[in-house]
């Protein structure tokens, strides 16, 4: 019945995201001291591995994903040494790390953009960008009318007729991973970390390494998340099976990892057997709370999943989007954690979405997200899932740094009712429930067989079993309560069970 394969096939990696995490010297940023203090917290909590976000030196215009150092720790962060530690006593408690690599752009400050920038038009520091002549009489137009993912135009100029590529913020300058020192670059930056012991990288913007060499315009009528000639290309893929042959001369299953953004259509052709072992699933973060577009959608991940001998990576939250307790509401957020925990496959389990955080509103001034300037105020951008987390009830900063620091984002009033020394003992809380699935996950779920066995089930609600028997997962997204006694007796559930209903919008594995 079981199938374990590599520890990454199913783990329930947690997301460091380390600014917000914890700040161990008290600048208002988390560091790695900080996250390396709390490592006994997560592996109580009962996951596989952590994925910490970037840590790398770096001027700050995008949380750190904009690099100017690929192969240091940012001082901000700590050291080398640190980092060392971090990984050792991860490795002590049983948990694995995954680092966050960021090769699709680099920030303006690296020396590579700021001797492009000094070179002048068609010197060949440029040729490591994406660089094209201006249109219009003098070069004053930009290229083409491609738009960042941030908002505004994907192109900045140089001042000098020439402009540049960024399809994220303008101080993250896109790469060209066709040219060979580009290329000898990130292979010498996975290198670096997968020696330096890390257990797995993850892909930053995964399917943006290639664009068309013709920057032809996008068809009418494009919207974003449509194919575009810089997203999935096929000559993407070519990179990844070098870099997966790199991670398959590593002993110990080294985890790569894919942010993809897309459909099954998207994430499967990086789980081929010569790619990498996961592609990220962002699609459920959005699908509605009603039975259809999961069953759908489950069977249609799976399916471009399995054929490849793969699992799913089902990502709960993440620090790009908004929290789980926005997007499902307080309830459906741990009942779709209970489904994404009984699923096949990988979980990502965003930091502090254990502990329920709410999505926080911040001022116009507070917000350092460069998706609210670029867009020129019409999104609020992400920080608002990214504040830091409140460990202790209090005084501010709530336990994330040394009282009297300031944190880099502002903690609401009353932030510590959230915190981790509050929910500890409350079986109730969302940190407890969230301890016992993960408990539980062992017990029932990991490694059982990869299909899902879809059970009749009361209108508005969806019921599982992972092969023919064991037990089963049964969701009420609806708004009325329903009995859920012919499917077994409760193990656990998201919100109470009250006699012989179980509450609207919530989840519950029955044994
Ligand atoms: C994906 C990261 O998760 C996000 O935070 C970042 O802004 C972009 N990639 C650009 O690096």
């Amino acid at each position: 019945m079981t199938d374990t394969g590599p520890w990454w096939r199913e783990a329930v990696t947690y997301e460091v995201y380390l600014r917000s995490f914890a700040d161990a010297d008290g600048d208002g940023l988390g560091d790695l001291a900080g996250a390396r203090s709390r490592l006994p917290y997560l592996a109580g909590l009962g996951v596989d591995a952590v994925w910490l976000t970037p840590f790398y030196p770096s001027p700050d215009h995008d949380g750190g994903y904009d690099v100017s150092d690929h192969r240091a720790v940012d001082p901000r962060m700590g050291t080398l040494a640190e980092l060392d530690g971090l990984i050792a006593d991860a490795h002590r408690l049983g948990l694995r790390v995954v680092v966050d690599l960021v090769l699709n752009h680099v920030s303006s400050a690296h020396p590579w953009f700021t001797a492009a920038r000094a070179a002048g038009p068609g010197a060949p520091e440029r040729d490591r960008f994406h660089v094209r002549p201006g249109r219009g009489v003098a070069g004053e137009l930009p290229p083409n009318g491609w738009r960042s993912i941030f908002g505004g135009p994907a192109w900045a100029p140089f001042g000098d007729g020439e402009w540049y590529l960024h399809l994220f913020d303008i101080e993250q300058p896109d790469l060209r991973h066709e040219h060979p020192e580009v290329a000898a670059d990130a292979a010498a930056t996975l290198r670096f970390w997968l020696d330096r012991g890390v257990d797995g990288v993850r892909f930053d913007a995964a399917g943006s390494l290639v664009k068309d060499p013709a920057y032809p315009e996008l068809p009418a009528g494009w919207q974003a998340g449509d194919p575009s000639p810089y997203s999935d290309r096929d000559e993407v893929h070519e990179i990844y099976r070098r870099w997966a042959r790199q991670l398959a001369a590593y002993p110990g299953d080294r985890l790569g990892v894919a942010e993809t953004w897309g459909g099954p259509e998207v994430v499967g052709p990086y789980l081929r057997p010569d790619e990498l072992g996961q592609a990220f699933a962002m699609d459920p973060l959005y699908w509605p709370l009603r039975p259809e577009p999961w069953r759908a959608g489950v069977d249609a991940l799976l399916a471009a999943t399995t054929r490849h001998g793969r699992l799913p990576a089902w990502v709960h939250g993440s620090h790009d989007v908004s929290r789980a307790a926005q997007r499902w509401g307080r309830d459906g957020a741990r009942a779709m954690l209970l489904v994404m925990l009984a699923l096949p496959g990988a979980v990502y389990l965003y930091a502090g979405d254990e502990l329920g955080l709410p999505e926080v509103a911040l001022a116009d001034d507070e917000i350092r997200d460069p998706v609210f300037r670029r867009s020129g105020g019409q999104e609020r951008g992400r920080d608002g899932a990214r504040v830091p987390l409140p460990w202790t009830e209090g005084p501010a900063p709530y336990g994330f740094g040394p009282v009297g620091s300031t944190p880099w984002l502002p903690q609401p009033a009353g932030w510590g009712g959230f915190s981790v020394a509050r929910q500890a003992d409350d079986p109730a809380s969302a940190l407890a429930l969230t301890r016992a699935a993960l408990r539980l996950r062992e017990r029932c779920w990991r490694g059982r067989p990869a299909e899902v066995a879809w059970r009749d089930a009361p209108p508005g609600c969806l019921a599982f079993r992972r092969g023919a028997d064991g037990p089963t997962c049964l969701v009420n997204l609806g708004d009325v309560a329903i009995d859920p006694r012919p499917y077994g007796s409760v193990l656990l559930a998201s919100a109470p069970v009250d006699g012989p209903t179980l509450p609207a919008r919530s989840a519950a594995w029955l044994g």
